[in-house]
């Protein structure tokens, strides 16, 4: 690791207080020459930091940047091996990176992050609106013992992880709207897109990416004209981006992912995810090619799947596809 990377470390260790550069140069054994260059280097990458004669250098509590050091000081010990997480300022789509690695042999656990996606990617060939340094756009590379047909389990685990991450990080009481959005006050700050490659012979898995695109914070050019109305961030306009905090969530998400990933086949995350679901009792829209037809929600089953009634009183499962919730008629 070059000793940026390693100051950077330090830094973020001793967020907010003042570390000598020979203490730096000490910890690192590195000459103090090379920690001031390196504190030069990352001043420059946007980096805010004190420089104060007699005291040293302090990473200012304001500076979010996304970086493998912000992230992995959050993380439980265990997981800092489980992971290698890279950050990039800007990439086309993180889903698209981390395929091309997973094709090349990347091992489970390899995650991109991006402070921006320039084709960001969603469900349906949607774009995703990705703006920079306001939002958490992560995939991760999974290699799952498991057979396609529960491949499934893989999103569901990881909407629980991110609704159950948002709530704690950011104090909210976020819902999610079947199958795998995260709504926040009934508009939705999360969409989780999972690809998977599988072994046709064996029927297994061969690997998953999964993609999770979060609004944390407004763009500053506010919401896309064609998303304003059903998309909102987790924190207001007037909340700056204090503490880390998308380094804080992405690492909670993580941490609890992993927990539900490792025992995937125990389902132990269904119960959440059915305490969570935004759609129980709501009338519906079930959207298929130009068909809409109406619906009330009776309740998600142990399979995740979705029970409804129609309107003619029949009763249906839906395992995929696309629901809207029905506008109150004046
Ligand atoms: C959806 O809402 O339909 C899913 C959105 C998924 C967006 C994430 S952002 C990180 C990853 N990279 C992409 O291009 N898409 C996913």
């Amino acid at each position: 690791m070059s000793v940026k990377n390693k100051t950077l470390y330090v830094l973020e260790n001793n967020k907010g207080d003042f570390i000598s550069g020979t203490e730096i140069a000490k910890n690192l054994s590195v000459s103090r020459n090379a920690v001031w260059k390196s504190i030069r280097i990352l001043q420059n990458e946007g980096y805010n930091i004190l420089a104060v004669k007699n005291k040293g250098y302090c990473l200012s509590i304001d500076t979010d940047i996304l970086s493998p050091q912000s992230i992995t000081k959050y993380l439980n010990n265990k997981n800092t091996t489980n992971f290698n997480i890279s950050v990039y300022k800007t990439i086309t789509s993180t889903n698209d990176l981390a395929k091309e690695l997973a094709i090349k042999g990347a091992n489970e656990g390899t995650i991109i992050i991006a402070e921006e996606q320039s084709k960001g990617r969603g469900r349906f060939n949607r774009k995703f609106y990705s703006p920079k340094g306001t939002g958490i756009y992560m995939s991760i590379v999974l290699r799952p013992k498991l057979h396609a047909s529960n491949a499934f389990l893989i999103t569901i685990a990881a909407a629980v992880a991110v609704s159950e991450s948002i709530d704690l990080v950011c104090n909210k009481e976020t819902k999610i709207k079947w199958v795998n959005d995260i709504y926040c006050d009934n508009k939705k700050v999360c969409g989780i897109l999972t690809e998977a490659s599988m072994d046709f012979e064996s029927g297994m898995v061969d690997y998953v990416i999964l993609g999770i695109g979060i609004n944390v914070k407004e763009p500053e050019k506010g919401f896309a004209d064609e998303i304003k109305d059903i998309a909102t961030s987790i924190l207001d306009n007037d909340t700056p981006l204090l503490e880390n905090i998308r380094s804080k969530l992405i690492s909670e998400i993580l941490n609890r992912f992993w927990v539900y990933y490792e025992n995937i086949e125990n389902r132990s995350f269904i119960d959440s995810y059915k305490k969570r679901s935004l759609l129980i009792g709501k009338n519906i829209i079930i959207h298929s090619k130009n068909n809409f037809e109406k619906a009330i929600v009776l309740e998600i089953d142990d399979d995740c799947k979705l029970k409804v009634k129609m309107e003619d009183g029949s009763v249906r499962l839906l395992s995929s596809g696309e629901v809207s919730i029905k506008k109150c008629e004046p």
